[in-house]
């Protein structure tokens, strides 16, 4: 499916005369030759992968965005004196990997190119996945020098309520929060549903559940709403009705757009899962999958961006996205910047994810000016 969608989108990088280049692990560049090559290229891009019940907007939007805006300085017959190039970024979502923007996380120099042998989907390691995929090479190869790009723009869907209510057609992203994320393992004592007695029982899935509601109750009185703690997955062994669960896996996912108070939201987890370990009698074991600083956008394109708002006359408005997107790894090798458009009712990963044709089209101008203005 996959290697399906990015066939269809390097046949439209085709039609469209761009130079088409993949990494090792898949990052896909389209390049735009401008005038003077030998300068750092102006890039754009996102993501095409999604989440298990995704919709269809989230990341597409800034695939497809980027395109039609190159394809609109085309047609209008500019020509960009810098290169201007799309990147579709592999595996932005954890789930297929265990980790969130795992191809803008290597381009960035922020992953060890040692996880192509510890990272795995499906019994496969990430080496044997793209290599049977096609993208050969090492992955030491793919991270980017920090004069790669002049400039990065990432236009995506907001994911959140705040531009549908206040009527506003374009958000104007300053910051990402700050992501964190692992694993919890419990390990308890399985036996007979039907033999072993209440107060005999070591049920590990009951501590995950104590840990997990203990995970809500710590990020709700971190003291700020910007906290946000997820347990969106659990897995329990042996998974049989009448078996009292040995086993729990949880995987968790905490953000706060202040770094501090995110990484005290952690240490009070780790001492809620000490605690929840004793009294119920069960091991438990965490293991770090990321925790990344914030990132913040760069005034220049920020500023390129509200100066295209202001240009068509767009309601915009500075915001912060409590999304990561792979700007937040692109952010630290290219001054960058993100273009958010209205989704309805602000839903996003489910299926009723939507943005309209006219928000995506606002999006797209802003973007294709913002290009311009930045490729000279
Ligand atoms: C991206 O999909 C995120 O989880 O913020
Ligand atoms: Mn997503
Ligand atoms: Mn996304």
């Amino acid at each position: 499916m996959d290697l399906r969608a990015r066939a269809y989108l390097k046949s439209l990088f085709a039609e469209a005369s761009l130079i088409v280049r993949e990494d090792p692990v898949g990052n896909t560049f389209a390049r735009w030759t401008g005038a003077n090559p030998s300068l750092p290229p102006v890039a754009t891009g996102s993501h095409c992968d999604a989440i298990p019940n995704a919709g269809r907007f989230d990341g597409t939007v800034g695939v497809l965005g980027g395109l039609e805006a190159i394809r609109v300085l085309q047609r209008t017959g500019f020509a960009p004196q810098r290169s201007i190039e799309l990147i579709v970024f592999t595996s932005e979502e954890p789930t297929r990997f265990g980790i969130g923007c795992l191809g803008s996380r290597l381009l960035a120099s922020a992953l060890d190119p040692s996880v192509g042998e510890t990272l795995a989907s499906g019994g496969q390691s990430l080496n044997q996945i793209r290599s049977s995929a096609g993208f050969s090479g090492s992955l030491a190869e793919v991270p980017l020098r920090d004069d790669a790009y002049a400039a990065f723009v990432e236009l995506h869907i907001e994911q959140g309520p705040i531009l549908e209510r206040e009527r506003v057609d374009i958000g104007v992203v300053t910051a990402i929060a700050a992501p964190a994320s692992f694993r919890i393992f419990v390990e308890g004592e399985g036996g007979h549903a039907g033999a072993v007695l209440m107060p005999d029982r070591r049920d590990a899935f009951l501590a995950a559940a104590e840990i997990a509601l203990a995970i809500e109750q710590i990020a709700r009185s971190s003291g700020s709403n910007d906290t946000v703690a997820t347990t969106g997955v659990c897995e329990l062994f042996p998974g049989a009705i009448n078996s009292v669960p040995s086993r729990a896996r949880l995987d968790v996912d905490v953000r706060d757009i202040e770094q501090t108070r995110r990484d005290r939201v952690l240490q009070d987890i780790a001492r809620a899962c000490d605690t929840i370990a004793a009294h119920r009698g069960v091991m438990v074991r965490t293991e770090p999958i990321n925790a990344d600083p914030p990132a913040h956008c760069a005034p220049a394109i920020v500023d390129a961006i509200e100066g295209a708002c202001n240009a068509r006359g767009l309601r915009h408005q500075r915001m912060i996205s409590r999304a990561y997107h792979d700007s937040l790894f692109m952010s630290r090798i290219a001054p960058t910047g993100m273009i958010f458009i209205p989704c309805r009712d602000g839903v996003s990963h489910r299926p009723e994810e939507y943005a309209s044709p006219e928000a995506m089209a606002r999006g797209t101008e802003v973007l294709a000016d913002a290009l311009a203005a930045l490729a000279g």
